[in-house]
């Protein structure tokens, strides 16, 4: 049986809800070389909001499998909130 076709999460997905920084934000912080979790807050302002930080947690794999497999993770980083940027 063939497995379906993995979710690729649009862009314009809202990583940080505090700052309503996007996956395509972070991405191309990543790519554009920020390779540690500090260097992305600081260009993003994702993981600095008023929350503490709870998006830090979706952040993290995102960088960890960038840095190992040069790709990003194929897979809704939050349910679908409705909000986008
Ligand atoms: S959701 Fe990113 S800092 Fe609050």
């Amino acid at each position: 049986m063939k497995k379906p076709a993995r979710t690729v999460c649009p862009e314009a997905e809202i990583v940080c809800l505090c700052n309503e920084v996007t996956r395509g934000e972070i991405e191309k912080a990543i790519r554009s070389g920020c390779d540690t979790l500090n260097k992305i807050y600081d260009r993003t302002q994702a993981g600095v909001g008023p929350c503490g930080g709870s998006c830090r947690k979706f952040i993290g794999p995102m960088l960890d499998q960038y840095l190992q497999t040069g790709e990003f993770p194929n897979c809704a980083i939050r349910k679908k909130t409705g909000r986008t940027k």
